[in-house]
C-alpha cells in the first residue's frame, strides 16, 4: 500500500482550532434540550460524530456495499481496498511502522482482551507479576485479573499522590525480575492525569516486561507516536475519537504479533485448514475474525482524517485552554466544589471530575441535566480510584473540539445555582444506581 495519507497526518496544521467552523459540522450540538441549547460535556464516554463520518458510513453503504476479502466481484474489491486503506490511515494516526501492525477492535477493552489472552496466555505463568495501577479503568484491570487467576500470577498496584499524579517512585519499587506486563491508562478517565509514557516503559523494559498503554482518553486528544513512545501495545476506542460505536484499534509490535495465534478464530483468520491442521493468516488479518465492521472501520478512517487535519497539537492546545478556563472560573465556586487531580495543565487532559459538598454526584448530574448540560456521573468505570479518593463517584465534564470557554462559563453559573439550592436538592430522592461499572 502506498502512503497516500502521508499528507494528512496534520503535521503543520496551522493553529488554534476554528471551533465555530467545527461546529457546523456537528448538527447535534444545536438541540434543544429541556429549553436550553445541549452543551455536550460526556465526551469521555463518547464523542459526537461529525457530518464527514456519517457520511462516509452512509456512502459505503448507498455506494459500495459487499463483504470484504471474499469475492472477485468488484463492489468486494472496492469494499476490501476501503477496508485497507482505513487500516492505512490508522496506521499513520499514530505514526505505526506500516499498515499491518493496526488490528481493528470492537473498542478498547477488546484490544486489551486481546493482548491478555493471546500474550499473555503464552508467556505469563505461576509466580509471574503483572503490575496495574490504581488509575486503570475496569477494562484495563479485569482482563489482566483473569489472566492471573488462570495461571497462578500476582497483581501489583502502583498507587497515586494525593493530587492523582502516578508514584513512579513505586513503579520502580513494584517491578522486579517477575514482572511480565506492566499495563497502565496513558490518561486517566477520572482524573484527567496524563501519564509519563516514555518514563513507564523504560521502567517496564529494564526489566523485559511489555508495556501496554491503555489510550482510550490519550489518543484522541494528543498526539501519538507509537515509535516515539516505544509502548509494546496500544489500545484505543473509534467512538471516543468521532469514529463510530463498535470499532477500535489494538496496535502491537509487529514482533511481538507475528508471534501470536488468533484471540478469536474463524473466517478470515486462516491461511489454510485441513480436517487437521492449520496455517495462520498473516497480520493483521489473523486477528480479525468473521467479517468486520467494514462500515465502521470506514468510518473510523474518517474520523482520524479528520483530526489530522485538524492537527492533534491544536486539539490539546485547544483542551489546555478549556482546561485553564475552568479552574479560573469554577475558583468562584469556592469550597463548595472540589476538583479531583492534578491542576496543571500540562500532566492532565480535558477532564474535570468534581462533587458538590452535600450534594450526591448524580443529583448535580441529574439538575446540569435540567439546564441541557450533560456530563457523567458515577464510578465511570474505575472505581478502585473512586475507593482509594475516599468517594463512591464524581460528576464528570469532558471537553473536545466543539467546546467553547462560553459553554464553560454557562456551566458554572449554573453550579452556582445548584450551590445556591443545595439544601433543597439534597432533599431529593437520589437513585443510588451503579452507572459506569
Ligand atoms: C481509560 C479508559 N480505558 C478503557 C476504556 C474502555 O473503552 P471502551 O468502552 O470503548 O472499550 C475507557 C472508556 O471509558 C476509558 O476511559
Amino acid at each position: 500500500m502506498g502512503l497516500k495519507v502521508e499528507a494528512e497526518r496534520g503535521v503543520g496544521a496551522a493553529g488554534p482550532l476554528n471551533v465555530e467552523e467545527i461546529r457546523k459540522d456537528f448538527p447535534i450540538l444545536n438541540r434543544v434540550i429541556n429549553g436550553r441549547r445541549l452543551i455536550y460535556f460526556d465526551n469521555a464516554a463518547t464523542t459526537q460524530r461529525p457530518i464527514q463520518v456519517v457520511s462516509a458510513i452512509a456512502r459505503f453503504y448507498l455506494l459500495h456495499n459487499a463483504n470484504v476479502h471474499r469475492g472477485f466481484h468488484t463492489l468486494s474489491q472496492e469494499a476490501s481496498e476501503m477496508f485497507e486503506e482505513a487500516h492505512e490511515v490508522l496506521a499513520h494516526f499514530i505514526n505505526a511502522y506500516s499498515w499491518d501492525e493496526v488490528i481493528l477492535t470492537s473498542n478498547t477493552t477488546e484490544g486489551i482482551n486481546l493482548v491478555a489472552y493471546t500474550w499473555g496466555l503464552k508467556n505469563v505463568g505461576k509466580g509471574d507479576e503483572i503490575v496495574l495501577t490504581v488509575m486503570d479503568h475496569h477494562s484495563n484491570m479485569l482482563p489482566w485479573r483473569k489472566l492471573a487467576e488462570l495461571v497462578g500470577a500476582k497483581i501489583r498496584y502502583v498507587d497515586i499522590t494525593d493530587d492523582g499524579l502516578l508514584r513512579y517512585d513505586q513503579l520502580e519499587e513494584v517491578v522486579s525480575e517477575r514482572t511480565k506486563v506492566v499495563a497502565f491508562p496513558m490518561m486517566s478517565n477520572v482524573v484527567g492525569t496524563m501519564n509519563d509514557v516514555k518514563k513507564i516503559v523504560k521502567i517496564a523494559h529494564s526489566v523485559d516486561a511489555i508495556a501496554v498503554a491503555d489510550g482510550a482518553q490519550w489518543v484522541p486528544h494528543a498526539p501519538t507516536d507509537v515509535r516515539d513512545l516505544g509502548v509494546d501495545f496500544l489500545a484505543f476506542s473509534g467512538h471516543k475519537m468521532l469514529g463510530p460505536t463498535g470499532t477500535g484499534v489494538l496496535w502491537g509490535r509487529r514482533d511481538i504479533l507475528e508471534g501470536l495465534e488468533p484471540f478469536k478464530c474463524g473466517g478470515d483468520t486462516i491461511k489454510d485448514v485441513t480436517l487437521d491442521s492449520v496455517v495462520w493468516h498473516d497480520l493483521p488479518w489473523r486477528f480479525e475474525a468473521g467479517t468486520p465492521n467494514i462500515a465502521g472501520a470506514i468510518g473510523l478512517a474518517e474520523a482520524a482524517k479528520y483530526l489530522m487535519r485538524l492537527g492533534m497539537e491544536n486539539v490539546r492546545e485547544h483542551e489546555k485552554e478549556l482546561l485553564r478556563h475552568t479552574f479560573k472560573r469554577f475558583e468562584e465556586l469556592g469550597d463548595d466544589v472540589v476538583i479531583y487531580g492534578p491542576k496543571d495543565v500540562e500532566v492532565r487532559g480535558g477532564v474535570v471530575s468534581f462533587n458538590v459538598k452535600g450534594l450526591h454526584h448524580h443529583t448535580v448530574g441529574k439538575a446540569l441535566d435540567l439546564f441541557g448540560i450533560a456530563v457523567r456521573t458515577g464510578g465511570h468505570c474505575a472505581h478502585p480510584l473512586h475507593y482509594r479518593l475516599g468517594i463512591k463517584g464524581t460528576v464528570r465534564a469532558s471537553y473536545y473540539i466543539y467546546n467553547t470557554a462560553e459553554e464553560i462559563d454557562e456551566f458554572v453559573e449554573v453550579l452556582k445555582t445548584i450551590v445556591r439550592l443545595k439544601d433543597r436538592l439534597a432533599k431529593e430522592p437520589v437513585e443510588d444506581v451503579c452507572t459506569g461499572g
